[in-house]
């Protein structure tokens, strides 16, 4: 157990969250965090691949979720080298479900650099592990304090809640200005404490436990759990009943609406896919093929023929939305049986069919769609 010392309450100027007293707080937080906390698989390791590849999922996931995704991604890659060499598609598909799918790119490309570059080990140096592709401060301070004790800080939101409640911060903690000023906060006092306890990894604990100050007391959503908070004596949103007002986050601009009609398109052969360009949304995705608008029944006929497709059977899909960060897509559907007219055609358009194992195993569909793969397995016409 670290012990609190004397030396808390020093004052930087011009500094945000100058008022508080950083290293004190630290400390305290500390030794809450030794007391007990979550025991989750990336806490077990000091392989920084492995503590990567959890701090890039946990960017976008809950922790439950991601223990599953975890797991099995290094079972499936258990060394850079072979992120590195994994093919396009079965990466797409070990990262199916979790979404912003140009972030499992990022670790192939940046697997791609650490072999070419580094002998296929991340670096040890936060400058390097920072010029990575996908790597922000962030993630470059998570690898670095926690994988080999480096003391930088990693300012996520969990951090960015607990400090910008601690010092009632009125700066948008949604800009990186913000975030580069409480890292730059938290940095000296990293240092100063990991100094005085050279056997310990301090700086991966530290950041540690703002995740888990964080995500188990001072929560995003809800009433925070103030009186068991390690903090409750330092923070100025309590003292003035202000909680609820911070962290402060100017509202994100609207997203825009899309209106889509999505097609399953069953062949003798299977159902029809098709691969998003390798640009924007989804860039190089498997996606049933789609056309803009809402489209009635009566004006699906010409846009088959159009296709070279016959249909012989169609019925309307339920709708279904799905909330991208800037997109949103409001979708309806409808599956058809249909005879290929024109083989052709439908290679220049891109399509191709393919078997429900096939779509099971190989093929990985963004979750936008993922109603309308749920409704095709039920429909239960697909060849296997
Ligand atoms: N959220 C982001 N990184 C985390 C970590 N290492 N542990 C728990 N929650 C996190």
């Amino acid at each position: 157990m670290l012990g609190l010392p004397f030396w808390a309450g020093f004052f930087r100027e011009n500094m945000k969250y100058n008022e508080l007293p950083i290293e004190e707080m630290l400390v305290a937080l500390l030794n809450w965090y030794q007391s007990g906390h979550r025991d989750l698989p990336w806490r077990r390791t000091k392989d920084p691949y492995a503590i990567w590849i959890s701090e890039i999922m946990l960017q976008q996931t809950r922790v439950e979720a991601v223990k599953r995704y975890y797991q099995r991604f290094l079972e499936t890659l258990p060394t850079i080298a072979d992120l590195a060499r994994v093919p396009e598609d079965r990466l797409m598909k070990l990262w199916e479900g979790l979404g912003y799918y140009s972030r499992a790119r990022n670790l192939k490309a940046a697997a791609q650099v650490i072999c070419e570059v580094h002998g296929g080990q991340m670096p040890k140096d936060y400058e390097k592990i920072l010029s990575l592709p996908g790597i922000g401060a962030y993630t470059a301070g998570a690898i670095s304090s926690i994988a080999y004790a480096l003391p930088y800080p990693a300012v996520d939101g969990n951090a960015l809640r607990i400090l910008g409640r601690a010092a009632e911060c009125d700066e948008d903690i949604l800009k990186e200005k913000t975030k580069r000023e409480a890292a730059a906060a938290l940095k000296p006092s990293i240092e100063q404490i990991s100094s005085k306890y050279p056997g310990e990894n301090i700086p991966g604990m530290i950041n540690q436990s703002m995740m888990e100050l964080g995500a188990c007391v001072c929560i995003p959503t809800g009433e925070p759990l103030c009186e068991v908070c390690p903090w409750r004596e330092y923070c100025g949103a309590r003292a003035h009943g202000s909680i609820m007002e911070y962290p402060v986050k100017k509202k994100a601009k609207k997203r825009r609406l899309e209106d889509k009609t999505v097609l399953l398109l069953l062949t003798g052969d299977g159902v029809l896919l098709h691969k998003r360009e390798e640009r924007g949304l989804l860039a190089g995705l498997y996606e049933f093929p789609n056309v803009e608008g809402h489209l009635k029944e009566d004006a699906i006929g010409p846009l088959m023929e159009k296709w070279g497709l016959a249909p012989f059977s169609i019925s309307k899909l339920d709708s279904a939305k799905h909330i991208f960060s800037h997109i949103e897509w409001h979708m309806e559907g409808y599956a058809l049986q249909v005879s290929v007219m024109d083989e052709s055609r439908l290679r220049r358009l891109g399509f191709f069919a393919v078997k429900g194992m096939e779509l099971k195993e190989q093929y990985s569909l963004p979750s936008a769609f993922g109603v309308y793969l749920q409704k095709l397995f039920k429909l239960n016409d697909l060849p296997i």
